[in-house]
């Protein structure tokens, strides 16, 4: 079954993400790979990846997601905040929206992604406060991701 990758990536986190899911799938069925990009739309099967940019995917995903007719589609993304499940769940519904009518969607996939020291700079100026505390608390914690953990887990989540 023909599939693509198309994925966008602003720091190499999401990158990473697009790599493991061509290592889990047969390579020979792979007919694109890289930036979004018209040529994908062939392929049976589109994994879409996206980066959180301002709680949901950034542009040039969302227009790649308007583009799709028949397709089957799997999204899998990173964002800065991973403490709570629920907001990821908020993100993909975001994500979802701009999926062209027709559009299969046959799973999803979000971990948590490191972000530069200059948000945790930014952080380390606010007012001191648990606000604060929990900004610098999920920036550390965002450091180590995605990890391998999360590369097995979205792995699974493709070839189950
Ligand atoms: C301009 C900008 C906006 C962002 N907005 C969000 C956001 O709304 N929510 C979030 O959880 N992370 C946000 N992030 C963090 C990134 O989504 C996160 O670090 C992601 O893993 C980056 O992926 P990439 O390395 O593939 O570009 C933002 C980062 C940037 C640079």
């Amino acid at each position: 079954m023909s599939y693509a990758v198309v994925y966008s990536s602003h720091t190499g986190n999401t990158a990473l993400l697009a790599e493991a899911v061509r290592e889990a799938l047969p390579q020979e069925d792979c007919i694109y790979f890289g930036t979004p990009d018209l040529k994908a739309l062939t392929a049976e099967t589109i994994y879409v990846g996206f980066w959180t940019d301002k709680g949901t995917c950034d542009a040039s995903v969302a227009q790649f997601l308007q583009e799709l007719t028949h397709q089957k589609v799997f999204l899998f993304g990173t964002a800065g905040f991973g403490g709570a499940p629920d907001y990821f769940e908020q993100i993909l519904n975001r994500v979802k929206e701009n999926l062209g009518r027709g559009a299969e969607l046959t799973g999803t996939y979000m971990c948590q992604g490191k972000m530069p020291m200059s948000v945790r700079a930014r952080y380390e100026q606010m007012e001191e406060g648990p606000r604060r505390t929990a900004m610098l608390e999920n920036f550390d914690q965002a450091l180590h991701h995605p990890n391998t953990e999360d590369l097995v887990k979205l792995k699974a989540a493709i070839v189950k």
